[in-house]
């Protein structure tokens, strides 16, 4: 009975992660994904807590599980930590928390590995075993690797993307990590084939070190603008080394929680890939976003630009029929999200059509003006993905950009010598006028200049989004 509580408590985890997974690719169910996921995640621990002795395992000591008083002592510091840094969390600091967590199950995938070997290390020591399981030694030592470079790049890109860790160029970097990736493969094969038995526990060891060592150095000339594919990149990571765990302890919803966690990561650095047209290799030698524009030194030599008053965009927006909102990383920083539904609803009181541009990438991460805008309430079918918005540029009167750029640098279509050349972008020059609302000329997370200001349908409206946006809805409301 109690092994078949187990078994569907395991089934009921498994499930819920598939369910929350398809209910957190959609923003209005994504908050109920999570909590589905969750609750299968709680059942899964609490069963393996208390029913792992009626599975057959590998372990005699499983049968009597101790260290309760460890367990649910780790279980509630990390989940008063886990509220509490949520809760805390500003939406622009959230690739850093992914990084952070992330890194965490780097490290548990790691120790995982580490306490099975020991595991196994007394198995052998003891008779228990005449020598080592090879296929368990295999799996092990791929965890082990997998889980400390995950953790160790990880914790790089939260450093990095916390500005507490500089990007990096090591000269020969590449040559490096060759070598390191070669050290590694001597020291597993040596491992796996048992070859020297007693140098056994120094060589293991010996591939943790140097895999920590290429976390370190794989993720440190990453470029700052693409770390959300690198985290993503090593949230595949963790996820696969999270896979092999369930392989060592016969565990079916660490496995199924691993292999989604492992296939979502990747299906995501293939998509932003795609987003901003990229390879995966040139994301990770091109250090694009690496020097980020310094106050001031932004240098404006796409020639004159026109500033338009609040009065001005007032009247042009009231009597425009088609408006569309296109959100970016300034919107996000200003927190003008809920102002912004304000104005959309000003607006189409008196008779102008609103919808949202959304650009795959803009922002820091993966659907990141998707989450802005669902906490502000605005409707999800008014959000239009980048084709569809693209179709409807010619027909809309107004777009108002509010703290994007490099979504809307005409470079990307028309100087090949642009680093973000090739990239899709809103296409916002078919659109009838082009209002730009940032806070100065500076450039975006790409560090380039947008000859968009420059064009003569573009007009700039300086200032912080929040403050500008609170002055545009009281003048709408006088129009
Ligand atoms: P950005 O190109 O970074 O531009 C944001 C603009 O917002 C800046 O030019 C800034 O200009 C303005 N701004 C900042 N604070 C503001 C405020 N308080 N009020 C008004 N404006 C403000 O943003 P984007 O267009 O959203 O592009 C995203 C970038 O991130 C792209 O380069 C993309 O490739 C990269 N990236 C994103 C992702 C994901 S998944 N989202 C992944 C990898 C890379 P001022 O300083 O003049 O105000």
């Amino acid at each position: 009975m109690q092994s078949f509580i187990l078994h569907l408590s395991y089934l009921i985890g498994s499930v819920t992660f598939i369910l929350g997974l398809k209910m957190l690719s959609h923003p209005e169910t994504a908050r109920k994904g999570n909590l589905v996921a969750a609750f299968g995640m709680t059942v899964a621990i609490f069963a393996t807590i208390f029913l792992y002795k009626y599975q057959e395992t590998r372990y005699a000591e499983f049968k009597h599980l101790g260290n309760l008083g460890w367990i649910f002592g780790a279980l509630v510091l990390g989940t008063v930590v886990g509220t509490m840094a949520a809760k805390k969390v500003k939406m622009t600091a959230m690739p850093e928390m992914v990084s952070l967590f992330n890194g965490m199950g780097g490290a548990c995938a790691m120790l995982i590995s580490i306490v099975e070997y020991n595991h196994m290390a007394h198995e052998i020591a003891t008779g228990v075993m005449v020598t080592p399981d090879m296929g368990m030694m295999l799996v092990i030592v791929l965890g082990m690797m997998i889980g400390t470079v995950s953790f160790a790049g990880s914790i790089i890109a939260w450093g990095k993307l916390n500005g507490s860790i500089k990007d990096k160029t090591i000269p020969g970097g590449q040559m490096i990590n060759f070598v390191i990736l070669g050290g590694i493969l001597v020291l597993a094969i040596m491992v796996l084939g048992n070859m020297m038995p007693a140098m056994q526990t120094p060589m293991f060891y010996g591939i943790a070190i140097l895999a920590a060592m290429y976390g370190v150095l794989f993720v440190m000339p990453i470029g700052g603008a693409d770390m959300p594919v690198v985290i993503s990149l090593l949230n595949s990571f963790t996820g696969c080394a999270a896979a092999f765990g369930g392989f060592l302890y016969s565990n079916p919803v660490m496995l199924t929680g691993g292999i989604l966690v492992g296939s979502a990561g990747t299906i995501l650095t293939i998509l932003m890939c795609t987003a901003m047209n990229r390879s995966l290799k040139n994301v990770l030698i091109g250090s694009f976003g690496g020097q980020k524009a310094v106050a001031g030194e932004a240098k404006v030599g796409g020639g004159t630009y026109k500033e338009i008053s609040l009065n001005d965009t007032a009247v042009v927006m009231a009597y425009a029929q088609n408006v569309m909102i296109i959100p970016g990383y300034g919107l996000a920083v200003a927190q003008a999200q809920h102002i912004c539904h304000e104005l959309e609803k000003v607006l189409e009181e008196k008779g102008v059509n609103v919808v949202y541009g959304i650009h795959p990438v803009a922002g820091r991460m993966p659907g990141h003006m998707n989450v802005l805008l669902a906490e502000a309430d605005v409707p999800y079918e008014k959000l239009l993905e980048m084709e569809e918005a693209n179709e409807s540029m010619g027909s809309t009167n107004v777009v108002l950009i509010l703290g994007a750029n490099d979504v809307v640098n005409p470079a990307a279509k028309e100087d090949p010598a642009s680093p973000i050349y090739g990239m899709p972008i809103l296409e916002v020059e078919k659109a009838e006028h082009v209002i730009v609302n940032k806070r100065s000329m500076k450039p975006g997370y790409a560090g380039i200049e947008n000859d968009l200001f420059f064009k003569p349908k573009t007009s700039m409206l300086f200032g912080d989004a929040k403050a500008v946006l609170q002055k545009l809805v009281a003048e709408l409301k006088q129009v």
